[in-house]
């Protein structure tokens, strides 16, 4: 990824009207991608994510072994290594890309061959001890630098293990069961709060028998994966920017077409509904078992009352929370997030970073351990916004200005590239000024 940081200037908009389809999921994507080039066979992708972050775990299977072509209607071709990579003989560079690193390092442990994940500076910040310790558990041999990357792992066969994951991510779950799948005997993973499940769908999507609880996930290997075709639903998590942006606004109407709605991830509609906006779900339709349909909607007469987001609902939420923080100011009653703590070893600080940009739009915010209180009815102004070179920071800061008074610059856009490479230009062609 290129280092050279852009900046945008986001004018106010009048009102937010238009159709659009957005790109594949970010969370999707990765694991098509990873399951893709493991699996046997040749795996085809429509709509699959434009973001660096799936390009960076394209780019490491590629060097594993795997053949990915881009072809010529946009879609990704992948022939899979049949369940054995070659290592590489160079570190593989996940950029910014956590998903990359977490899941690939349940791929690799029980692989024959050495093998090193490098990321970013941001990355290189996250903590990988989450994945280390269960990993170790199953008897791998992988080790990092205080708890960070790179990520070292000398692969060996493993045994199968009974894990509760202490902090709700989705990205250790998938680690474990990938090492799970590899591995004789029956691996389970048990989580306190449910996180996406697309790992669960996909696996079985190539093949894969798992069986779920409400709160655990079996997996019994080892086992082989088939080659699949897909088309990878629209990204709500991107969508949450165009939604959030209409809600803003009486009487807006957005359409967002073929949005993946799994229940695991589409909790935003029912905040933005809570807090006033109207929304209707239209075309529902099923994907190798992902939600997939329509969204409208329309920003109420009366504006955006208030919520509170916290416990399970703040997991599911959790990419999503630093736009509706964004926009919290622009409500009647303010928004309180708590028990997001995550929020914290993201991309950036994301609890931290929202309060001090939320701060230079002239709004009063308080900021907690595991999250913010937002108070509504606080008009902003368009200032200097401080993205920290993280994606979702940027696009939420965008979002908040377009109801700010002035001109507001996004220091850092480029960052936006990490998932949503068009979000600039679909922003100006539905903002009406
Ligand atoms: C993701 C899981 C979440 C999320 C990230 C994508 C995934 O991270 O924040 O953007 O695709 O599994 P955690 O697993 O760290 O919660």
């Amino acid at each position: 990824m290129s280092t050279t940081t852009q900046e945008r200037t986001i004018r106010p908009a009048r009102n937010i009207l238009g159709t659009l389809r957005l790109p594949g999921d970010k969370s999707i994507s990765h694991r098509y991608a990873l399951l893709g080039a493991f699996a046997e066979g040749t795996s085809r992708f429509s709509n699959f994510s434009t973001g660096a972050d799936c390009a960076s775990t394209l780019a490491c299977m590629q060097a594993l072994g795997a053949k990915v072509r881009k072809l010529d209607d946009g879609r990704v071709e992948i022939d899979g290594v049949g369940g054995r990579v070659t290592p590489a003989n160079h570190p593989l560079d996940c950029g910014n890309s956590g998903s990359t690193m977490r899941m690939i390092s349940g791929l690799l442990a029980p692989q024959q061959g050495n093998f090193t994940l490098i990321g970013d500076a941001s990355l290189s910040r996250r903590p990988m001890e989450r994945i280390r310790k269960p990993l170790a558990e199953m008897g791998a041999h992988l080790t990092l630098t205080e708890g960070h990357a790179p990520v070292m792992i000398e692969g060996c066969p493993l045994h199968a293990i009974d894990y509760a994951t202490p902090v709700p991510s989705a990205q250790v779950k998938t680690c474990v069961l990938l090492a799970g799948l590899q591995t004789e005997g029956t691996t389970i993973v048990r989580e306190a709060l449910r996180t996406r499940d697309h790992s669960e769908l996909a696996l079985r999507a190539f093949g894969a028998t798992l069986t779920r609880s409400i709160d655990s996930i079996t997996i019994t290997g080892p086992q082989t994966l088939q080659a699949i075709e897909a088309t990878v639903p629209g990204d709500i998590s991107s969508a949450a920017f165009f939604l959030c942006a209409a809600a803003l606004f009486p009487n807006s109407g957005l359409i967002l077409d073929g949005i993946g709605l799994n229940p695991t991830r589409a909790a935003l509609l029912d905040v933005l509904t809570t807090l006033g906006a109207r929304i209707a779900v239209l075309q529902l339709q099923e994907a190798h078992s992902e939600l997939v349909g329509t969204v409208q909607i329309t920003g109420d007469d009366d504006g955006l009352r208030s919520t509170e987001i916290s416990g399970a609902l703040a997991a599911q939420l959790i990419d999503e929370l630093p736009v509706l923080a964004a926009i919290g100011s622009y409500t009647s009653g303010g928004i309180r997030i708590r028990d997001a703590k995550e929020l914290r070893v993201k991309e950036s600080d994301r609890i931290a970073l929202v309060a001090r940009n939320l701060r230079a739009m002239g709004a009063e915010v308080e900021e907690f351990e595991d999250g913010l209180d937002v108070p509504g009815g606080q008009q902003l102004h368009g200032p200097v916004i401080d993205s920290g070179g993280d994606h979702r920071i940027a696009m939420a800061f965008s979002v908040a200005a377009l109801r700010a008074e002035g001109e507001t610059l996004i220091q850092g856009a480029e960052s936006a590239a990490i998932s949503f490479p068009e979000f600039f230009d679909l922003l100006d062609l539905v903002a009406e000024r």
